[in-house]
């Protein structure tokens, strides 16, 4: 934990468990496999078919889902209002705006640094579609390690060209956004910044979950996150 993250009102107390002693144990180390594309593109069965290949290696891992966690964590409006009341769900309900997506971003992140400092292997898929945002989450899941061993912030890119999104559009999302339905539609009315530099890319329409999923297994042990 550095200056950055410091409050003066809120001291960081340093816990007593060392991130090395809980790897130790695991036999693997913690990390954050951020995937990032368009809905569609394959994030979550590829992430899926990665924490199967995880889990049949007895490694500890848990992956957070964008649409799973917009059930709970970063709840929507709606979802929030019959519990809290109007005025709760508008001021903490996350939609798809630029700065919801901001603070989905920021929430998810904040979570995956504490996995990753538990020794977990944590995956997640969320478009994440602004490089500001997903480039903020890498600095402080790394700086939160220690400067001589931080904590690895993996990105894969899912490439899948939107037409191939759009033909296979699971949720129905992509038609109802062509017709107006849907406001802030990423790769419709509402932009995907591709990464630039990412750990990993994967060509999403030219192979199947499993082969791509051994992909980033492979650069798990190329980084010696796992053996
Ligand atoms: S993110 O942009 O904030 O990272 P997140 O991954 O949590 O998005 O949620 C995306 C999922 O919400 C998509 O898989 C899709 O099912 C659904 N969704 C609903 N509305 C939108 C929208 N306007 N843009 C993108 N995805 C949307």
């Amino acid at each position: 934990m550095d200056s950055l993250n410091q409050d003066p009102q809120v001291v960081w107390h340093a816990q007593t468990i060392t991130r090395s002693q809980r790897a130790a144990r695991n036999r693997h180390r913690g990390c954050v496999v951020w995937f990032t594309g368009l809905s569609g593109s394959g994030k979550s069965t590829v992430a899926n078919a990665v924490e199967q290949l995880l889990f049949e290696r007895n490694t500890q891992s848990y992956l957070l889902d964008g649409d799973n966690v917009r059930h709970g964590l970063c709840a929507g409006p709606n979802l929030l209002e019959h519990e809290y009341g109007p005025e709760f769900a508008k001021r903490f309900g996350l939609g798809f705006g630029p700065e919801d997506r901001e603070e989905n971003i920021r929430r998810v992140g904040a979570i995956t640094e504490l996995f990753a400092s538990a020794g977990l292997i944590c995956l997640t898929a969320f478009v994440s579609p602004y490089r500001k945002d997903r480039a903020r989450v890498r600095s402080w899941v790394e700086r939160s390690g220690s400067p001589a061993d931080p904590i690895p912030f993996i990105e894969v890119f899912v490439n899948t060209p939107l037409e191939v999104c759009m033909t296979r559009d699971p949720k129905g999302l992509y038609q109802q956004a062509i017709a107006g339905k849907i406001k802030n539609f990423t790769g419709i009315s509402d932009p995907y910044e591709a990464p630039e530099k990412p750990d990993l890319e994967l060509a999403g329409a030219a192979y199947s979950p499993e082969v791509l999923a051994k992909q980033v297994i492979d650069l798990l042990v190329k980084r010696k996150i796992l053996n």
